[in-house]
């Protein structure tokens, strides 16, 4: 069973930013890439460090702690299913954001 989140609208990153959401027990990272939303697990799946402050090229996002690199669309390591942040489907309604909690693709 999936839910969404509605992202307060004053949370909603700009274009090419990114937020750190806190919702229940989970910590979100949620970035706008040229207007498109992502959003993981802040949780590098390496060792658990934060994904939100890490190096955003593209669409990919690298972990501060060892380097690591994930696609922000799949949550997978680079070039490999080795490794898998979870992330979540993002649906826009109007200027209303939300995050799909618990969907097949989260990975949980
Ligand atoms: S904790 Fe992210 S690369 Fe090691």
């Amino acid at each position: 069973m999936s839910y969404r989140y509605p992202v307060p609208a004053a949370k909603v990153p700009p274009r090419n930013s990114r937020v750190l959401l806190n919702f229940e027990n989970k910590s979100l990272a949620l970035f706008n890439v040229a207007d498109q939303f992502y959003a993981i697990d802040d949780s590098c799946p390496h060792q658990g460090a934060s994904l939100c402050g890490g190096r955003l090229e593209g669409r990919v996002i690298q972990c501060c702690a060892h380097g690591l690199r994930f696609d922000l669309a799949s949550g997978y390591l680079l070039n490999s299913t080795a490794l898998k942040v979870g992330s979540y489907p993002v649906e826009c309604e109007g200027e209303q954001v939300f995050i799909v909690i618990g969907a097949e693709e989260s990975g949980q």
